[in-house]
């Protein structure tokens, strides 16, 4: 089952096609990654499965109904997106940052609730920014920031989370920090959750659907087992390889040939 899904879908900049007839199906419950060269469309996907940007031909549908038709509030009800490279409101504090990521579910006559609160507190928590609340998120390291974007995501509490290389920037131990949040939040709480990721390794342990993207076409999409193969790696990346089992995950590991050497 597919809560989203794409159907013909073009996406151009100007008159620049960039991502073709393409054809997705997130699978509900379950954590998708979408890896693939740089330049590809990865980020470009994304931002049209958020609404971000408006389809050139074919159609995002969210339960059946064309995403483009929709009012706005209800798909951020629904749809949370964390871009590649957000960009925060100049002096904003860490607290105001997350804070806003509650919109979607404010009214009129009701502004802050204690349910607002305590996604946020519980966001802020889970990402570990706790301690940098009252910070200027424009004083922080590109890590901590990081990890502040990923709080204003998670403090939305969509179904569906949608997060643009959301490992950017993060030391080793965040990154599989952050990566196990991903599996947490699909696990207690049954989240949706579309990420993009260059690092294959990490991409074929976290991912239990794996799609694989070049020139703004799916080259190979299914469980990482049956995606990651050499011939795929280098019919995507043009890079030569050998794939063994991850030692502690029996997942496929990608291990580049030979380093460059003087004859
Ligand atoms: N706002 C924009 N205006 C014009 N062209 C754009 C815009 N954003 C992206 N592009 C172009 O669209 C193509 C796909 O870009 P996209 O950002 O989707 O790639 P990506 O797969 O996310 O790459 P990366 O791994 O580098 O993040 C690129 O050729 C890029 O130059
Ligand atoms: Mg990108």
């Amino acid at each position: 089952m597919s809560r989203l899904t794409t159907q013909a879908l073009t996406l151009a900049y100007e008159d620049r096609t960039v991502v073709e007839d393409l054809d997705l199906a997130i699978p509900d419950g379950r954590v998708t990654v979408i890896v693939g060269p740089n330049a590809c469309g990865k980020s470009t996907t994304l931002r049209a499965l958020g609404r971000l940007l408006k389809p050139k031909s074919g159609a995002v549908l969210l339960d059946g109904s064309e995403l483009a038709k929709l009012p706005t509030k209800r798909i951020a009800q629904q749809i949370g997106l964390l871009p590649q490279t957000p960009v925060a409101p100049e002096a904003i504090t860490v607290a105001d940052l997350v804070s806003r990521g509650r919109q979607p579910h404010q009214h009129w006559w009701q502004q802050w609730s204690d349910e607002d609160e305590r996604a946020v507190t519980e966001a802020m928590a889970r990402t570990d920014v706790t301690d940098l609340a009252e910070r200027s998120v424009d004083e922080l390291s590109g890590g901590q920031r990081q990890r502040v974007w990923i709080a204003m995501a998670l403090a939305q509490e969509t179904d569906l989370l949608l997060l643009d290389e959301p490992t950017t920037y993060l030391d080793i131990s965040h990154q599989v920090e952050v990566l196990d949040l991903v599996r947490q939040l699909n696990h207690d709480k049954g989240r949706t959750v579309v990420v993009v990721l260059h690092d294959l390794n990490q991409a074929a342990r976290y991912a239990d659907h794996l799609v694989a993207m070049k020139s703004g076409r799916v080259v190979a999409s299914g469980p990482p087992s049956e995606v990651v193969t050499a011939d795929l790696v280098h019919e995507v990346f043009g890079l030569d390889c050998v794939v063994v089992p991850d030692p502690v995950t029996g997942s496929p590991l990608v291990v580049p040939g030979a380093p460059w050497k003087a004859a």
